[in-house]
């Protein structure tokens, strides 16, 4: 008899996003005339930078002869994309990584829900509440917790609110924890970590021997020149620390899929009896037998986006997102709801009105402003009362939501 992973069985709901898609299309079917707005799920609206554009179009072509084509790549990334992302987003923050230690992937999605693979069952893992909802899900389907409750937390996990009160930075967990997830600047909230914040995390795993996974997916939206951009720029960072990138959100790759994890080789997690034991060699294990690596012609395209002008056309397509991020907050400060994030982050998370409940908000502004939003409660019990907006789409739209949700 064939039996399954009942763990799976664990899970809530479907997948936050799906969920919200299937409602959305519901909507649609019964509306056929409304003009839906989706600033739901963050998924980029402009194209690709010309530089990425153009270098892909002659990989593309290098791939149709055969002095220049390319079959299977290294697994673990192409040098020169790795040197690149070295040189790039860590030497110029004084932060020294070498190029074996950054594993290109398809996704900081895939990575951050693969990457508890290498660690044992026994963890304690710690997520903020809300949380990007990847991290949670992939810890059930694994085992690594008990049954969820009825207000959707799992027995097992150490949930860690993020209230307006913390500005959305939790304290540190009373108990001991093994692996923390941490997402800055964060998804769902838009918070972003100052180094003292983050110093005190890195601090709390070099005490406990605990590791930190950051997501600085959103990495590129980051303003204010006193934030860092990555978790190593904090002092012994590389010895309890995972890194994950995406260039989704940095150079519209949602369609594209490439990333890139960062396991410093000084990162050590133990056997039962306490032997010390390198992360990174587990996780190029893991990565060369279930991955195959990034296609070439999305490297050199991914590539493009370090050079002068991919820099540039990057950071105009990120300005744009940036000032929706900014109208929104204007407009719907000035209509009087409670606004954060949108400053260092592309998502605007906003008080629902007389605490309307997550998914009673979001049915209203689907109904009556045809605005999709994505529920706060979908992102964890404390996220109820809030819902979350997402700055990418074309500015015009942006502006005529917020005129919807005006005349709600
Ligand atoms: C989100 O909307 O939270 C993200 O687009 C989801 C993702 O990056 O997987």
């Amino acid at each position: 008899m064939i039996t399954i992973n009942e763990n799976f069985l664990k899970l809530k709901a479907g997948y936050l996003f799906p969920e919200i898609g299937r409602r959305v299309a519901a909507f649609a079917k019964a509306n056929p005339a409304a003009r839906i707005i989706r600033l739901g799920i963050g998924d980029v609206t402009e194209p690709l930078p010309d530089a990425v554009i153009k270098a892909m179009h002659e990989a593309v072509d290098q791939m149709g002869r055969r002095d220049t084509f390319h079959g299977y790549g290294p697994e673990q990334g192409y040098e020169f994309l790795r040197k690149v992302i070295v040189e790039n987003d860590y030497a110029s923050r004084g932060v020294k990584i070498d190029t074996d230690e950054i594993f290109i992937s398809d996704g900081a999605k895939c990575d951050t829900g693969n990457i508890q693979e290498i660690f044992g069952l026994d963890n304690i893992i710690a997520v903020t509440d809300p949380v990007y909802p990847v991290y949670v899900d992939t810890n059930v389907m694994a085992g690594r917790t008990g049954d969820c409750d009825a207000n959707s937390r799992y027995a097992k996990i150490v949930y860690l609110p993020c209230t307006a009160q913390n500005n959305f930075v939790p304290a540190l967990p009373k108990e001991k924890v093994d692996i923390l997830y941490l997402c800055y600047p964060n998804n769902p909230t838009g918070a972003v970590a100052t180094k003292e914040q983050l110093k005190v995390w890195v601090d709390y795993a070099k005490q406990h021997k605990s590791l930190i996974l950051f997501d600085a997916a959103y990495e590129a939206y980051i303003r204010d020149p006193k934030l860092p951009h990555t978790i190593y720029e904090i002092d012994g960072a590389k010895d309890v620390a995972i890194e994950f990138r995406s260039y989704s959100k940095t150079a519209g790759f949602t369609g594209i899929r490439c990333a890139f994890t960062v396991v410093p080789k000084s990162l050590k997690a133990y056997t039962k009896d306490g032997k010390a034991v390198e992360v990174a060699p587990l996780w190029n294990r893991r990565h060369c037998t279930k991955f195959n690596g990034v296609s070439y012609v999305t490297q050199i395209g991914t590539t493009a986006v370090y050079t002068p002008q991919g820099k540039q056309q990057v950071r105009r397509i990120i300005d744009l997102y940036m000032e929706n991020a900014a109208l929104m907050v204007k407009s719907l400060t000035e209509l009087g709801y409670k606004v954060y994030g949108g400053c260092n982050a592309p998502y605007v998370w906003v008080k629902t009105p007389n605490n309307v409940g997550s998914w009673e908000f979001f049915d209203l502004l689907l109904q009556k402003a045809n605005v999709v939003c994505t529920p706060g409660a979908g992102f964890g019990a404390a996220g109820e009362g809030y819902l979350r907006l997402s700055a990418f789409n074309q500015p015009e739209r942006v502006k005529e939501a917020m005129d919807r949700i005006a005349n709600l």
